[in-house]
C-alpha cells in the first residue's frame, strides 16, 4: 500500500532546531528554464507570470530556492545567455514589476530566488559592445578583447568557439577581430580592464538590492584569457565523429588564465556584501573531484559558496563509478566548503534518458536527495521527463543548428502540467514540440498517483527537510559494498539513516544486520513508494532498481 505519497512529515528540521546552517546548505535548489516552464500570455514561450502561477506547485514540492535561467533583455541568439542589458527584463518574460512581484510572492512562501548571471560575455547588441566596436579609439574599445588579423589576414590564433567555428570574428569597420568563446553574438568581456569589473558588479548589485538571494554565475572559471593569445594545443583524447568537434583543441590558453581565482574572489565580495546570499559558479565539467577544490578558496566564503559539481553528470551510470566518485568528492571538499550535486540542467541530456529509464531515475533521485550536499533539481526531472527528439528543421538551439546531433533542445522542451492540449504549458503554439509522454507523465496525473516518481520526489524532499542526518549529517559509506549497490549511513548527533541503493535490475537480499544492536531498522521510504515497514537488516530485501531509506 502506498503510504508516503502526500504524507506530511512531522519533525523539526535543522533550522527549526536552531542549528546554524544557511538555507543554501540545507535546502534543495530547483532550476527553472523560464522559456519552457509556464506560458501565461499565449505566445508559446514561458514567462514570469507563468512562474508566479506555479508557485503553489513549487511550494508543495518542497524545494527551497528557484534558480531562474536568464530573463534579462536579450536578442536570444543563445536564449538569454546573450544579454543586451543586465538590468532589464526581456519583454518576452514580462516587466521589472512582474519580477519584483515574483520575488515578493516567492519570499512570502519562504522560497528564495537565484538569478543566472552571465559575466563572461554580453550580447553583440549590448550598448557597451556597440560603443566598443564603433571605433578603435572608443573609450569602451578595451572592454572587449580585440586583436589584429594574422599575417595571412585570418583570425589571430586557433581558438575555437564552443558552438563551432573560430572564436574570432572580424569587425569589418575597424579591421580587427573580437573574441567570443561562444557565438559571434556573444563577445567576451575583458576582465583585465577595471572599468568592466565595476560596471558588471554594479549590475549585480542592482539585483541584490532588489532582494535576489544569490547568483548562478555562468562559465565563471573561464573569464580570463591568455594575454599573449597563444594557440591552444591539440586535445590528445579527442575522437572524431564521437566527440563534439569543438573539443579538438585543449582550451588551455583561451580561458581560465592565471589570476582567475583572484577575479572570482572579487565577484564573491560583491555577493557577500549582502547578508545570506549565495554564489554558485558554473566551472568546467570536471570529473576529477580534485579539480573543483581550488574554487572554494583557501578559507570560508572566500571564493565560491558552491562551485558546481558536475561529477555525477559525467559518470557512467553504474554503482561502482558513482560510488567511487561520491566517496572521493565527499572526502576532498575542504572543511570550510560545502558539497553539491546535480543530475541535470538545460545543457545536458535528461537524467531519465541518460541512466536508462524512469526506474533508474528514481534511484538517482534518492541518491541525489540523500547525499551530503546541496542538491539541484532541473525542472521536469521530478516527473521523469526524458529527452525529446527534435527534427533538425525544428531545432532552435544555436549549438544544434551549427552542429547537428548536438542540440540541447532535447532537454529544454516544455514542462508537463496536465494531460490537456500542450500539457497545460501554453494556449498558443509551444516554441519547442512536447514529448508524447506528457498525457501520462505530468504534474496533475502524477500528483494523484501515490507511487509516481513525482510523489517520490515530494516524499524525499519532505523527509529530508525534517531529518538533519540527511542534510547536515556526515556521510559514511559502508566498508563492504556489494556489487551493483551503494550503501551509506548519514549520521547526525542522535540520528542515523541507512540509504541502500540497488543499481541492478535484479532483486537481492543484503545483510547489513551489524548496523543496529537488534539487527532491525525501519524502512521509511522506498523508490517504489509502496512500503513503510520494520525490516530485519540481516535480510534486507531490495527489488530491481529499488532504493530505500532506513531509520536505524
Ligand atoms: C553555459 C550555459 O549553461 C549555456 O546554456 C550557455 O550556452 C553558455 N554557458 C554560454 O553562456
Amino acid at each position: 500500500m502506498a503510504r508516503n505519497a502526500d504524507r506530511q512529515w512531522k519533525g523539526k528540521g535543522v533550522t527549526e532546531q536552531g542549528l546554524d546552517a544557511p538555507w543554501w546548505k540545507t535546502g534543495v535548489i530547483y532550476q527553472i528554464y523560464p522559456r519552457s516552464f509556464q506560458d501565461s500570455n499565449g505566445d508559446g514561450i514561458g514567462d514570469l507570470g507563468g512562474i508566479r502561477q506555479r508557485l503553489d506547485y513549487l511550494e508543495w514540492l518542497g524545494v527551497a530556492a528557484l534558480w531562474l535561467s536568464p530573463i534579462y533583455e536579450s536578442p536570444m541568439a543563445d536564449f538569454g545567455y546573450d544579454v543586451s542589458d543586465y538590468t532589464a527584463i526581456d519583454p518576452m518574460f514580462g516587466t521589472i514589476d512582474d519580477f519584483d512581484e515574483l520575488v515578493a510572492e516567492a519570499h512570502a512562501r519562504g522560497l528564495k530566488i537565484i538569478m543566472d548571471f552571465v559575466p563572461n560575455h554580453t550580447s553583440n547588441l549590448h550598448r557597451w559592445f556597440l560603443e566598443a566596436r564603433s571605433s578603435r579609439d572608443n573609450p569602451k574599445r578595451d572592454w572587449y578583447i580585440w586583436a589584429d588579423p594574422n599575417a595571412r589576414g585570418g583570425p589571430p590564433n586557433n581558438w575555437m568557439g564552443y558552438f563551432g567555428g573560430p572564436a574570432w570574428t572580424l569587425d569589418e569597420k575597424t579591421g580587427q577581430y573580437y573574441l567570443h568563446n561562444f557565438l559571434p553574438e556573444q563577445p567576451d568581456l575583458n576582465y583585465r580592464n577595471p572599468e568592466v569589473k565595476e560596471a558588471v558588479w554594479d549590475d549585480m548589485r542592482f539585483w541584490l538590492d532588489r532582494g535576489v538571494d544569490g547568483f548562478r554565475l555562468d562559465v565563471i572559471d573561464r573569464m580570463l584569457k591568455d594575454p599573449q593569445l597563444r594557440n591552444n594545443p591539440p586535445n590528445p583524447d579527442f575522437v572524431q565523429q564521437r566527440d563534439n568537434p569543438t573539443q579538438a583543441l585543449k582550451r588551455v590558453y583561451s580561458e581560465g588564465a592565471p589570476g582567475i581565482h583572484e577575479l572570482i574572489q572579487e565577484f564573491q565580495q560583491v555577493v557577500k556584501a549582502y547578508h545570506d546570499r549565495v554564489s554558485i559558479g558554473e566551472i568546467q565539467y570536471f570529473s576529477d573531484p580534485e579539480d573543483m577544490v581550488p574554487f572554494y578558496g583557501e578559507s570560508e566564503s572566500i571564493e565560491l559558496d558552491l562551485p558546481f559539481n558536475f561529477g555525477l553528470l559525467l559518470q557512467h551510470w553504474n554503482a561502482e563509478t558513482v560510488r567511487n566518485f561520491v566517496v572521493a568528492y565527499d572526502a576532498i571538499v575542504p572543511s570550510w566548503g560545502w558539497p553539491n550535486y546535480v543530475w541535470g540542467n538545460h545543457d545536458q541530456h535528461r537524467l531519465a534518458s541518460r541512466v536508462g529509464g524512469k526506474a533508474q531515475a528514481r534511484l538517482a533521485a534518492m541518491l541525489l536527495l540523500t547525499l551530503r550536499g546541496t542538491a539541484f533539481v532541473y525542472q521536469g526531472e521530478e516527473l521523469g521527463m526524458e529527452n525529446v527528439e527534435i527534427p533538425q528543421e525544428l531545432v532552435q538551439d544555436p549549438q544544434g543548428k551549427n552542429m547537428p546531433g548536438f542540440t540541447r533542445d532535447v532537454t529544454r522542451t516544455p514542462m508537463h502540467w496536465n494531460a490537456d492540449v500542450n500539457a497545460g504549458f501554453t494556449t498558443g503554439k509551444p516554441w519547442l514540440p512536447l514529448s508524447d509522454e506528457y498525457p501520462t507523465f505530468n504534474v496533475e496525473t502524477e500528483r494523484a498517483n501515490p507511487t509516481s516518481i513525482l510523489s517520490l520526489y515530494h516524499a524525499l524532499l519532505g523527509y529530508r527537510k525534517i531529518t538533519p542526518a540527511l542534510t547536515m549529517g556526515a556521510l559514511h559509506p559502508l566498508d563492504e559494498q556489494p556489487d551493483n549497490a551503494f550503501l551509506y549511513v548519514r549520521e547526525y548527533p542522535g540520528e542515523r539513516r541507512l540509504v541502500a541503493l540497488n543499481f541492478s535490475g535484479e532483486a537481492r537480499t543484503l545483510n547489513v544486520g551489524n548496523l543496529t544492536p537488534d539487527h532491525s531498522g525501519r524502512v521509511v521510504l522506498s523508490t517504489a513508494m509502496d512500503r513503510e515497514e520494520n525490516a530485519d537488516l540481516m535480510t534486507l530485501h531490495l527489488r530491481g532498481y529499488e532504493g530505500v531509506v532506513v531509520e536505524l
